[in-house]
């Protein structure tokens, strides 16, 4: 992942301007860090694959980091989550103000399909690139996913929609990164939908899991505000922490399930990257 840091580095949104802090605060946050779950995925399966591609498979792996960041930066709003820390650095509204943050989230939505657009692909597998991260990311994904999240903040929600809440606002776009890579490596549509399938229920684990650090991480160590959900339809609210780590243990129980089934040269390049988060909430 050396390969992708320095990816990110030299193909930074940069423009020529006056604007004081317009470029710095483009950057900030994603030079922050964080797991970089998402493109550490795509790439995975670029690798098990087709190898050589992995170097083009930057661009999508980039523009997925970068649509993620920019969601991000909105759910730390003061109108959303309202936090001042993420990645372990001051949150932009902070730093910079509310109106530069909500601008530089934008800029950000836009710039991961200008990268889409610029990546050395056919044109038919870009169309299908850009379609898959819109779709996951946007209108019926991420985005109305947050809605639901804000929406019914004190207002109760039952198990089957706090499931329907979470697979939007956060395991559709680990599932899209996970379908990119197959489209990047020619899988057909059945092998792109299992994949895809796959990316919804570890999507959901990851989300339960980030509920349950919520609970029982400090701020140091999650590098943002925690005990932050009180108001939330998190799981923990639904299933209380023990519930919480069962659902979780299931869920975890039957990733590896279809882990194991999957091809061998899939299951390897996965399974150094999974093991560590599909236990992530057993190992604390
Ligand atoms: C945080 O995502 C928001 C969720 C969807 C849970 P990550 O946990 O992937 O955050 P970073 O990218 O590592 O900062
Ligand atoms: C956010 O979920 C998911 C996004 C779409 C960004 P959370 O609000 O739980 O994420 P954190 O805990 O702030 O990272
Ligand atoms: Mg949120
Ligand atoms: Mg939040
Ligand atoms: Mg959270």
């Amino acid at each position: 992942m050396q390969d992708f840091e320095k990816f990110l580095k030299n193909n930074l949104p940069k423009v020529d301007t006056f604007h004081p802090d317009y470029n710095q605060a483009l950057a900030d946050m994603l030079l922050a860090g964080g797991k970089r779950f998402r493109p550490k995925l795509l790439l995975s399966i670029v690798e098990a694959y087709k190898p050589l591609l992995v170097e083009s498979a930057m661009y999508p792996a980039l523009a997925v980091e970068v649509f993620h960041t920019y969601s991000l930066i909105h759910d730390d709003l003061p109108a959303m989550d309202d936090a001042p820390l993420r990645r372990g650095k001051e949150t932009l509204h902070i730093v910079y103000d509310e109106a530069l943050a909500i601008l530089i989230g934008d800029a950000l939505n836009t710039y991961a399909f200008e990268i889409l657009s610029k990546s050395p692909f056919r044109d038919d597998i870009k169309v299908e690139l850009i379609k898959l991260l819109s779709v996951n990311g946007g209108v019926g994904g991420m985005v109305l996913g947050q809605a639901i999240d804000l929406y019914y903040e004190n207002r109760e929600l039952q198990l089957s929609q706090v499931k329907e809440l979470h697979i939007c606002k956060t395991a559709k776009l680990i599932a899209a990164s996970m379908q990119m890579g197959a489209v990047i490596v020619g899988m057909d549509r059945d092998a792109q939908q299992k994949l895809y399938d796959f990316g919804i229920e570890l999507g959901l684990l990851f989300q339960v899991q980030d509920d349950i650090l919520d609970i029982i991480q400090n701020e140091d160590e999650a590098g943002k505000p925690t005990h932050h959900d009180e108001n939330k339809n998190s799981f923990i609210k639904l299933l209380g922490l023990e519930g919480s780590i069962d659902y979780a243990n299931n869920l975890a129980k039957e990733l590896l399930n279809r882990l194991d089934n999957m091809d061998r040269v899939l299951k390897d390049s996965l399974n150094e990257l999974l093991i560590s988060y599909i236990h992530r909430h057993i190992s604390r």
